[in-house]
C-alpha cells in the first residue's frame, strides 16, 4: 500500500478515470519518458489556468502540447514542412519538442501569447493511452513547483505538489529523467532551445545541419533558458569551485560522474553512472538530488561533466542549479 492518497498505478481503470478528469477540466499528473508532466487538456484554457496556479508558475512561461500520433499536428500548426516531418518521424515518440506557428484552435494560455506552440508525443505508453482516450492534446509542463526539481518518480510529484493535486498515475522512475530538448522552427531554420534528452548532435547528425542557438538570455519566451531556474533546496556547488576543505564531510554530499573511488572521505557520494555512460547519468540526476533534498546534508558539490552527448543537457540542468547559488 502507498502512503500517498493522490497515487495511483496506470491500470487501465485508473487510466480510463484520469482520462474523465481531464476532459472534465481537471488536472492529472502523469509520467513520460523525460520527467512526469502535470496535465490538463489542451483545448480548455480554465483547465490550463488551473496548472499556472498549481505550480505558482508565471502566466508568461508557455506550455508544450502533448498528443499520441503527428495526425494531430495539423490541428495545431499551421506549418505543412517535410523537413519538419522527416524530424518527427525520426525522433517521436520520444524527447524532443518542436515549436511551430500555432493555429486558431490553439488558446493564448497555452503559448503565453506567443504565435508559437511547443509540441511533442512522448515515448511512454502510459502517457500515449491517457492523450488517446482524453480525445484532446494534453497540455503539460513537468509537475513540479516553479523553480524547483522536475519530478522523475510519482512520489516526487506527490511531495512537491501535496494536496494541490488529486490525481498521479504511477508509472516508475522516468527513464530518461532529463526534459525534452526543444528545437523551433522558423523561416526553414532549427534553432536549439534548450538542451534535453535527445544530444544536438544526434540531431545535427540526421539533419544534416547545425542547429542555430538564439541567444535569449532572461527572454521570458523560454524561462527553460534562464540562467537560474532549476534548483535542489540544498545549496549546490561545483566541486571545482570552492575549497572543499571548508566542508563538513559528514554533512556534504558529492555528486560525481563516473569515478566511485574518488572523495571517498565523504559520508553521501552519489556516482552518476560508474561506465561513465551519459545516459544513465542524465537518468539518475534528478533522481540523486531528490534524494540529497531529503538526507540530513547542507551542501551539494557537483563534479563537472563533459560537454558532449547528453553531458551538455545534464551540465545545463547543474549549472542553474549552481547558479542560484551563486
Ligand atoms: O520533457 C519535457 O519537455 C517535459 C515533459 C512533461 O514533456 N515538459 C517540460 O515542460 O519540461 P516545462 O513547461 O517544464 O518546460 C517547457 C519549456 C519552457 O521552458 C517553455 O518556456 C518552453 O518549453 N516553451 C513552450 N512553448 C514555447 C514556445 N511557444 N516558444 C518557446 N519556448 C516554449
Ligand atoms: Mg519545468
Amino acid at each position: 500500500m502507498n502512503l500517498y492518497n493522490n497515487i495511483f498505478p496506470s491500470t487501465e481503470e485508473f487510466l480510463l478515470k484520469a482520462s474523465e478528469i481531464i476532459k472534465n477540466g481537471g488536472l492529472v499528473a502523469f509520467p513520460t519518458e523525460t520527467v512526469y508532466g502535470l496535465g490538463a487538456n489542451g483545448f480548455n484554457p480554465i483547465a490550463v489556468a488551473k496548472i499556472f496556479s498549481v505550480k505558482n508558475r508565471p502566466s508568461f512561461n508557455p506550455l508544450i502540447l502533448h498528443i499520441d500520433s503527428v495526425s494531430s499536428l495539423e490541428l495545431l500548426t499551421t506549418i505543412h514542412s517535410e523537413k519538419v516531418l522527416k524530424l518527427v518521424d525520426k525522433f517521436w515518440p520520444g524527447p524532443i519538442t518542436l515549436v511551430l506557428p500555432k493555429t486558431v484552435l490553439v488558446p493564448e494560455i497555452v503559448t503565453a501569447g506567443n504565435s508559437t506552440v511547443a509540441i511533442r508525443i512522448p515515448n511512454n505508453e502510459i502517457a500515449t493511452k491517457l492523450i488517446k482516450l482524453s480525445g484532446v492534446p494534453i497540455a503539460a509542463p513537468s509537475a513540479n513547483s516553479f523553480g524547483m526539481l522536475s519530478p522523475t518518480t510519482a512520489v516526487h510529484v506527490a511531495n512537491q505538489l501535496q494536496n494541490k493535486i488529486d490525481f498521479i498515475l504511477d508509472g516508475g522512475k522516468c527513464s530518461v529523467g532529463l526534459e525534452s530538448t526543444i528545437v523551433e522552427f522558423t523561416n526553414d531554420n532549427f534553432f536549439l532551445l534548450r538542451d534535453g534528452g535527445i544530444s544536438s548532435e544526434e540531431i545535427e547528425e540526421f539533419l544534416c545541419e547545425k542547429l542555430k542557438r538564439k541567444v535569449l538570455e532572461n527572454n521570458p519566451n523560454s524561462p527553460g533558458q534562464l540562467k537560474s531556474h532549476y534548483a535542489p533546496i540544498k545549496a549546490i556547488f561545483f566541486i571545482d569551485e570552492v575549497d572543499i576543505s571548508n566542508f563538513n564531510k559528514e554533512k556534504t554530499a558529492i555528486i560525481c560522474f563516473s569515478d566511485d573511488k574518488k572523495y571517498s572521505e565523504f559520508t553521501f557520494r552519489k556516482i552518476l553512472s560508474t561506465k561513465a555512460d551519459f545516459t544513465e547519468a542524465a537518468a539518475n540526476l534528478f533522481f540523486f538530488l531528490h534524494e540529497l533534498e531529503s538526507e540530513n546534508v547542507d551542501f551539494i558539490l557537483a563534479e563537472k561533466i563533459p560537454e558532449i552527448g547528453l553531458g551538455k543537457a545534464i551540465m545545463d540542468r547543474l549549472t542553474k542549479a549552481v547558479n542560484h547559488y551563486r
